[in-house]
């Protein structure tokens, strides 16, 4: 392995997290593993606490404890019971209603006890792991009692998870809620995307190699692929999925982040709106289809039954808490194009689905064609185009495919790659995804959390999309069978341009 040069350790002041829907699944699977972690890594301040606030009836002793259970089932890497116990003292538990501002009040002097007994400062964030319904009015509620007032030099931050909003108007709407109570430079949109290794990596491939920028662009790229398929299903999620179906849930936001490190300008440094002002231009020069091209540039799809690595699964439509006669989709596929200088002309093909035949999320960057075939009266019909695969997951690394002659007397050529593979040459990450995020909003580093004119830029693009599904609902669910990479229309959908999707190998 070539030398890999320490990073600079940045700890954070000291602080509290407030976790709303704390005795949620996120808090144990994702965020005190990701906490924990952090402490590993000596990236949490000495000076910390925890106050989980939550509708159910606990104690913080019960909290504790079923903190400490979840953790045998969700650390990512072994946690040394000393280390468990001085995280344990630290963690606090409020019962209430979201909506009570009486809770919020008890909230505020569990605050400021912990406060005072952990010597935490003064400064705060907090943490919304709850139902979407609930990011406006908990805002307001901690608005009124002045948890959110930045003074004396401390710093108070909410992290606010995805969905942020259900379309334009209800996002447009949100963003003035929480501004009305919060400055820009308090809010913090976490998409989980940004948390992976790999999507981070996008910027640094792009950016710190001088070879790749010089062809990052109309004249040398075809066609770019973005896949996130999934060989899950609604999972027992079937009730919030009804309500939101493929699009609103992954298209907005992770799709759209890895769209935007992809096509975005170089910008001037890695500050927060630096970076961000660059992605959200990406989003702007998306033009927002017609209804006419909805119809033909967009693909819905609906599972159906069918099997997955030997087992049969269920229909969506036979899933827990979704209507029989569902027509919400569960795949969809999207041709794009980026109206500016850099990619004008440059399809981008985007696919997400549950139950497709594997799980691979990743980004092919196609190149052009040479600009003839050279090797006439030889075998060399076709050419095969060179690729960059930029695979997120579950393998995650980067490769390049071109063409090699074949040896012997006869010319012929195939298509080979040079592969590089994170694990080979970092070895497994332990990493929830979710450490590098908290981390950051502990520092207030926003780089890598969605900013309003983002958020509303991306929903911008797909409004016009529901809109015409809304209005025209599809009959022909389900259209692709579990185990199979999704309907018929979607290979279709690149036919037409004389594409197909990239084969994802097993
Ligand atoms: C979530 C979606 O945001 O992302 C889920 O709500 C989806 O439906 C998940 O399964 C995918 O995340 P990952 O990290 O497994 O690719």
């Amino acid at each position: 392995m070539s030398q890999v040069h320490p990073v600079k350790h940045l700890v954070p002041d000291p602080c509290v997290m407030v976790i709303f829907g704390a005795s949620g699944d996120l808090t144990k699977r994702k965020l005190i593993p990701a906490l924990c972690n952090l402490a590993k890594s000596n990236l949490l301040p000495p000076q910390f606490a925890i106050i989980g606030f939550a509708f159910e009836s606990l104690t913080t002793e019960a909290f504790r404890q079923q903190l400490t259970d979840g953790l045998r089932d969700f650390q990512t890497s072994p946690v040394d019971p000393k280390a468990w116990d001085w995280f344990v003292e630290r963690i606090f538990y409020v019962q209430g209603d979201f909506s009570d501002p009486a809770a919020f009040e008890r909230l505020k002097q569990q605050v400021a006890t912990v406060e005072q007994e952990m010597h935490t400062g003064g400064n705060r964030f907090f943490y919304m792991a709850v139902a979407p319904k609930f990011f406006g009015p908990i805002v307001e509620q901690l608005g009124s009692c002045c948890l959110t007032n930045e003074e004396g030099g401390c710093w108070s931050r909410v992290i606010i998870e995805k969905p942020f909003g259900h379309d334009l108007d209800s996002a447009k709407k949100l963003n003035k809620t929480v501004k009305e109570v919060l400055k820009e430079s308090q809010i913090y949109r976490i998409d989980h995307y940004l948390g992976k290794e790999t999507v981070q990596n996008l910027m640094v491939f792009r950016f710190a190699n001088s070879i790749f920028e010089p062809i990052w662009s109309r004249a040398f790229v075809d066609h770019v692929q973005i896949t996130a398929a999934e060989t899950v299903g609604v999972e027992h999620r079937g009730a919030y999925y009804e309500t939101s179906g493929a699009l609103r849930d992954m298209v907005p936001n992770h799709l759209f982040q890895l769209l935007t490190l992809t096509a975005m300008e170089p910008p001037v440094s890695f500050e927060a709106d630096a970076v961000r002002g660059k992605q959200a231009e990406v989003l702007q020069a998306i033009q927002p289809p017609f209804p006419e091209e909805v119809l033909t540039k967009m693909v819905r799809g609906q599972y159906g039954a069918g099997g997955i690595g030997g087992q049969t699964m269920p229909g969506y439509r036979d899933e827990p808490n979704v209507a029989h006669d569902s027509n919400t989709e569960t795949f969809v596929a999207l041709k794009l194009e980026i109206d500016n200088w850099r990619w004008a002309g440059v399809p981008f093909y985007l696919r997400t689905g549950k139950r497709l035949a594997k799980r691979n999320t990743e980004i092919t960057i196609y190149f052009r064609r040479t600009p003839f075939v050279l090797f006439r009266d030889t075998p060399v019909r076709d050419l095969e185009t060179n690729k960059l695969v930029i695979e997120i997951q579950p393998a995650e690394g980067i490769s390049l495919q071109f063409g090699a002659k074949v040896p012997g007397p006869i010319m012929d050529i195939g298509s080979v790659k040079m592969d590089f593979d994170y694990v080979k040459y970092f070895g497994d990450s332990v990493a929830t995804g979710y450490e590098r995020l908290l981390h950051d909003c502990m520092v207030g580093d926003a780089t890598l959390f969605q900013r309003a004119d983002m958020v509303e830029a991306g929903w911008s693009v797909i409004q016009p999309v529901l809109d015409v599904w809304h209005a025209l609902p599809e009959r022909h669910f389900p259209n692709y069978s579990a185990g199979s990479w999704g309907p018929a229309e979607a290979n279709e959908l690149l036919a037409r341009d004389g594409r197909h999707w990239r084969h994802i190998e097993d």
